[in-house]
């Protein structure tokens, strides 16, 4: 604007052609906003009184009357025709001081956020805008461009909403000649979900025990998420079937827990997996694996692979020979799952255990101590103790029974007649006996047992083979036809008793026998006696001298306790093997429980399955029972086992 106020525009005077007072006296001019009239003199001026502004009125029209002093007064009146200039008097307007937009983060380059616009009253050169940045950070001139024409604010770089949540932008429009103004843009950056959660592991307690109590924290587990709002809202879980859980404890913070019993011989290491998710649309998530293992604790004793085990041996055995193996396994780690082998003190018929067996700790070997006797026992059972190594160790024990296989060990024991060729035993043969009469029984036992006991009996050598023969079981000699007065008085037989063993065993006998009703035949017997045993010649006087003076005595004896054993049940004299006098058992033999041949069940069986008669086995029962169903058979048996004595006395 270059009028300014005060600016005075000369006026030219007005005419009049009279003179004097009807000349012109007084000028006046229209009211109007801008000019005022002044007069000084001749100079008439049109003073500006007030800016002109050309975008509000281009032109106007300004009406000067000049006045006469003349009666009539005239006038006359003059238009003044302003035209008002432009000048650049005007900076551009923008149509808001401040502009506000909002742009989603990551939005795509060349995004338009807003457009700005000014506008400039002036014309032409003075009313052309162009747009730009005020002063603005680099940050935002890396961002954002402004078009100098249009003024569009765009995206030239990458909008993050987690580096900056909101521009302040100054920018200013400007005019061709170089007048300014500015306005204020603010962009506010919306959050996108695009940041996953991120799940830290603050601290794990690893390994753990395996007898750790359910609800024992075992780790802490942190969450961030660098999104705004729900996006920044993350849940948290592992994945199923594990003994463990997340419990959520201050913000963004989660205890990891055990929730069960933990049991390293099932699952000793645990790959857990923790997941979070936001709350973002579409969710983002991530994950962690967490290794965690478990350690051992001695919570399993060692188990034998059998409820018990059995050993057979044959006795005899070398000392050392191996019996069997027991094994026991024990799942736990390292020294809690080493399995030591021993024996528990125990006693076997008095002894320590230690002295019949042993055992390799290591290997569960167990060895033969000694060798062992079927004939002192047939069975025996110890305990075998598993221990691990733990500490304090567990261990479990089993019942190992051993069982003693019977070898044939032992000949048969001839108890009558005595296996001295000496004693001098004769048996006296009534001469009037016919075939088939009973003369004697050659009475034997085996200590061994079955077959190694099962006894045969067998007349290897005889004076006169065809007159006696021997029950190949039983023992009992018999005349095989009736006796003739031909007959040799004096007969003499080998008897040979053998087992079934493998290889068998025998022991022999001699039995002298007598053919004679009559005791005055006794010098036969001190020749029966010389022939066999010469040496024996001091002791066979000395009886011989006992034996005439009580001769008649015996023999009535004898021939009364024959008679009378006969009339009664003369068979019983020799029936069953059991008719022994207990004097006559071997030491060992009366205190081996059901051992002997003659008690043993299996011997039973074996009398019953050879045929013999009857007879033996109801004894055998009467005498184990010790009731005494023939008492008087009994007592008859005990005047026999008085004749027995009274012959072995000779
Ligand atoms: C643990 O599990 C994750 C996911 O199942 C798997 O990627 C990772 O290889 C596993 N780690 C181990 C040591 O097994
Ligand atoms: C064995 O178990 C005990 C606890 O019973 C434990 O302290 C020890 O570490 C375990 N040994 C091994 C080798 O795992
Ligand atoms: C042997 O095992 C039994 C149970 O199987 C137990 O009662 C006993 O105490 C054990 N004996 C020893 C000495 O460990």
């Amino acid at each position: 604007m270059l009028a300014i106020i005060g600016a005075r525009f000369v006026i030219e005077e007005a005419h009049d052609a009279d003179v004097g007072q009807n000349s012109v006296q007084q000028y006046n001019l229209k009211k109007n906003d801008n000019f005022i009239l002044s007069v000084n003199g001749n100079t008439i001026e049109v003073v500006l009184e007030k800016e002109l502004d050309r975008e509000k009125q281009q032109e106007m029209n300004l009406i000067l009357t000049a006045l006469d002093g003349g009666s009539p007064q005239r006038s006359g009146t003059l238009v003044i025709h302003v035209t008002v200039l432009d000048a650049n008097d005007n900076a551009p307007v923008f149509s808001q001081a401040v502009y506000k937009a909002s742009l989603p983060e990551n939005s795509r380059l060349d995004t338009v956020v807003i457009t700005v616009s000014a506008s400039d009253a002036d014309e032409g050169v003075n009313g052309d805008v162009t747009y730009d940045f005020g002063h603005v950070t680099e940050e935002v001139k890396k961002i954002f461009s402004i078009d100098r024409k249009v003024g569009d604010i765009r995206v030239i770089g990458v909008v993050d909403y987690e580096t900056t949540t909101s521009f302040e932008i100054r920018v200013k429009a400007k005019d061709g000649l170089g007048l300014s103004s500015y306005a204020k843009v603010m962009i506010s950056i919306t959050d996108v979900n695009d940041n996953a959660p991120v799940v830290n592991l603050k601290s794990l307690t690893n390994p753990i025990p395996e007898n750790t109590p359910p609800g024992t924290e075992v780790g802490i587990i942190n969450v961030q998420d660098r999104d705004s709002g729900n996006n920044r809202q993350v849940r948290c879980s592992i994945q199923q079937g594990f003994p463990f859980k997340l419990v959520p404890s201050i913000k963004n913070y989660y205890s990891l827990v055990t929730t069960g019993q933990l049991d390293r011989e099932l699952l000793s290491d645990y790959n857990i997996t923790i997941t979070a998710t936001d709350q973002g649309s579409p969710p983002l998530s991530s994950s962690k694996s967490v290794q965690l293992s478990v350690t051992d604790i001695n919570d399993n004793p060692p188990v034998f692979e059998e409820q018990s085990y059995s050993a057979y041996v044959s006795e005899n055995n070398k000392p050392g020979s191996t019996l069997c193996s027991v094994s026991a396994r024990d799942p736990d780690w390292r020294q809690n799952g080493t399995v030591v082998y021993s024996l528990l003190a125990g006693e076997v018929n008095g002894a320590p255990v230690s002295s019949y067996l042993s055992v390799n700790g290591d290997t569960g070997v167990i060895h033969a101590v000694r060798s062992f006797d079927y004939e002192q026992f047939r069975s025996f059972k110890v305990h075998v103790m598993a221990r691990d190594n733990g500490s304090p160790p567990l261990s479990s024990n089993v019942t190992m029974s051993v069982f003693i296989s019977d070898v044939n060990d032992n000949s048969p024991q001839i108890l009558y007649p005595s296996p001295e060729g000496n004693s001098f035993m004769t048996e006296l043969v009534p001469k009037a006996a016919h075939g088939g009469s009973l003369v004697s029984k050659v009475i034997a036992v085996d200590a061994d047992s079955g077959q190694n006991a099962w006894l045969s009996y067998q007349i290897v050598k005889s004076t006169d083979p065809g007159l006696f023969t021997i029950g190949v079981h039983s023992g009992e000699i018999r005349t095989q036809r009736d006796i003739s007065e031909s007959d040799s008085m004096k007969q003499n037989l080998v008897v040979a008793v053998k087992d079934n063993g493998q290889p068998s065993l025998s022991a022999t006998c001699s039995m002298y026998l007598l053919i004679s009703d009559n005791l005055a035949e006794v010098p036969e017997l001190k020749d029966l006696s010389y022939n066999e045993s010469n040496s024996k010649l001091t002791s066979y006087l000395i009886i011989a001298l006992v034996s005439v003076s009580t001769f008649f005595l015996t023999f009535i004896i004898i021939i009364l306790g024959l008679r009378f054993c006969r009339r009664r049940k003369p068979r019983l004299l020799f029936d069953g093997a059991v008719a022994i006098p207990s004097g006559y058992l071997p030491p060992n033999y009366a205190d081996v429980d059901g051992t002997g041949t003659l008690r043993s069940a299996y011997n039973y069986d074996a009398y019953l399955t050879t045929g013999s008669r009857t007879s033996d086995f109801k004894f055998v029962t009467s005498y184990n029972d010790n009731t005494l169903p023939f008492s008087s058979t009994l007592s008859s048996q005990n005047s026999f086992f008085k004749c027995l004595e009274q012959k072995l006395v000779y």
